[in-house]
């Protein structure tokens, strides 16, 4: 299928001129109920611009909409997304009444479906969404979150009530982003959103695709490489549909932008867990290694691995090679950087001669400690002050030789202020190579420090791994787009 079809076809998931809930409620308690309060939410606050049709047999109305008892009552002809929240056994019938109406788009919450074995109803509903021309996200999947179109299917209620009365914030949407989020478990991807929303990282969009039935990553892939709002992408998958169509196309968005893979399902116990999960066959983990190679992927081993590379790859531009410089004003996590960053087959090498020569000058006229160390790890120590730090970057960044730089400015010294935050971000703001800096500690300053940097589009990690692995990631990308570039 060409591309531009699909990417067509896909849109009303997006930005759909109208929504119909199938299952709407006025139970609070009912995933019904949430998905169709944040469409009317967002249609009040002027982000969704879609109309909204309520439907539901046993109400008149839900949330001051007027309600219908099934799709094929509905007073208009054509229909573009119908989101189903009702059990299982319902959703061949309500496909049948969408295929009616002209639906372009369904997503099916609902569980029930291959998952537990119950393919000949997930084949039904196959049957007629290719009949009827309807593209499907799902089933047993959450759907779609995009901050900027006001479409939210997520059934998780924004916000819960403790015992004490307080109202506080269960699964944020994250703000507006460059960081697309693909994911076959709706689980782990709301708990990316909270994540993602918790340190203030925005996303484009989220989708949640479950058992596949139409759609799958392939064709998100294809989706995202259009989508201008889209920097990166991260995807948590347990299998790939079709190995051949989705080398194919990682290999064509990797040109463009990174994919960032989570896949899970490693060993035996996790395959299986992944069987019951979505019906996905995790298949043998040395396969998917040697797809992911061919196709530039960068593949997460764990959790924040996956967040904080995405994060890195979101900021900074891909570093051209491997040769890192670490400046640093605390010796131990300089180390920690060092080992991190040769585990990971990332050099650290010395500067240019041109450059030493220049830190020498600097030493030698007391601009830096007498005991500041000059190799790489740059080691400023405890004396170091916002001067010291930001010269020092200046000239490093500027060295041909080097290809990215992780700066641990630990915010615990005396001599270090805030201004340094500023003044490095100057320097970093010709994005002609990637930074990544690290302050440690979970206190006010710490996270204070980390926030501003990633204001300024600078990844923050708050442990020297994190820092390396993040820079790791950008050396790959980097790598890989200089051999198809070639
Ligand atoms: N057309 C319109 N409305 C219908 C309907 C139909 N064919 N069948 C039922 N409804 C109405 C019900 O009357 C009910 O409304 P009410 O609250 O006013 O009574 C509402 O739709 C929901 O139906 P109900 O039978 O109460 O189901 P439920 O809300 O308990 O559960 C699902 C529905 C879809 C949430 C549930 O079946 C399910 O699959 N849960 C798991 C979802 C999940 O985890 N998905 C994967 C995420 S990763």
């Amino acid at each position: 299928m060409k591309n531009s079809r699909i990417i067509e076809q896909i849109r009303p998931f997006f930005e759909p001129s109208s929504v119909v809930v199938v299952g709407a409620s006025k139970h609070v308690d009912k995933a019904g109920h949430v998905i169709f309060k944040n469409f009317v939410e967002n249609k009040r606050t002027g982000l969704f611009k879609g109309e909204l049709y309520p439907i539901n047999p046993r109400e008149e109305s839900i949330l001051g909409y007027k309600c219908f008892p099934s799709i094929s009552k509905l007073p208009v002809n054509e229909i573009e997304l119908v989101v189903i929240v009702v059990p299982a056994a319902s959703v061949p019938q309500v496909m049948m009444e969408a295929k009616e109406k002209y639906a372009k788009a369904a997503i099916i919450i609902s569980s029930g479906f291959s998952e537990v074995g119950n393919r000949e109803l997930e084949n039904e509903v196959k049957r007629i969404a290719v009949e009827g021309n309807i593209r499907v996200l799902g089933p047993n999947c959450l759907g779609v979150y995009d901050p900027t179109s006001g479409v939210d299917t997520l059934f998780l209620p924004v916000t819960k009530t403790l015992i004490s009365g307080e109202e506080v914030i269960a699964t944020p949407r994250p703000k507006e982003g460059s960081i697309a989020v693909v994911t076959q478990s709706g689980a782990f991807g709301v708990a990316a959103l909270d994540y993602l929303a918790g340190r203030q990282l925005g996303i484009s969009k989220f989708v949640s695709f479950g058992n596949r039935v139409d759609l799958d990553e392939s064709d998100l892939l294809n989706y995202f490489l259009h989508d201008e709002r889209t920097k990166v992408i991260l995807m948590y998958i347990e299998s790939v549909r079709d190995g051949n169509k989705f080398v194919e196309t990682a290999k064509n968005v990797s040109r463009v932008k990174p994919i960032i893979v989570l896949k899970t399902g490693k060993t035996k116990a996790g395959a299986k867990a992944a069987l019951s999960h979505t019906a996905s066959i995790a298949g043998s983990d040395e396969v998917y290694n040697a797809a992911f190679l061919q196709t530039g992927i960068i593949r997460a081993q764990n959790m924040n691995e996956f967040f904080n590379m995405g994060k890195a790859l979101s900021m900074q531009p891909p570093a051209r090679g491997r040769n890192i410089c670490i400046i640093t004003d605390a010796g131990g996590p300089g180390i920690m950087v060092a080992d991190e960053c040769e585990l990971r087959g990332l050099k650290i090498e010395g500067l240019s001669e041109e450059s030493f020569r220049k830190l020498e000058i600097m030493r030698e006229s007391g601009q830096i400690p007498k005991f500041a160390s000059l190799s790489n790890p740059i080691d400023l120590t405890g004396s170091v002050t916002s001067d010291m730090i930001v010269k020092v970057t200046e000239i490093v960044y500027h060295d041909k030789k080097v290809d990215g730089i992780i700066l641990l400015g630990l915010h615990h010294v005396p001599g270090l202020q805030e201004d340094y935050v500023d003044r490095v971000a100057l320097i970093a703001s010709s994005r002609e190579k990637p930074i990544v800096v690290c302050d440690i500690g979970e206190t006010e300053m710490a996270l204070y420090v980390r926030r501003k940097f990633e204001k300024f589009g600078i990844p923050a990690y708050a442990s020297p791994e994190e820092a390396a692995y993040a820079m790791y990631a950008l050396c790959y990308y980097g790598e890989y787009l200089n051999s198809v570039n070639r």
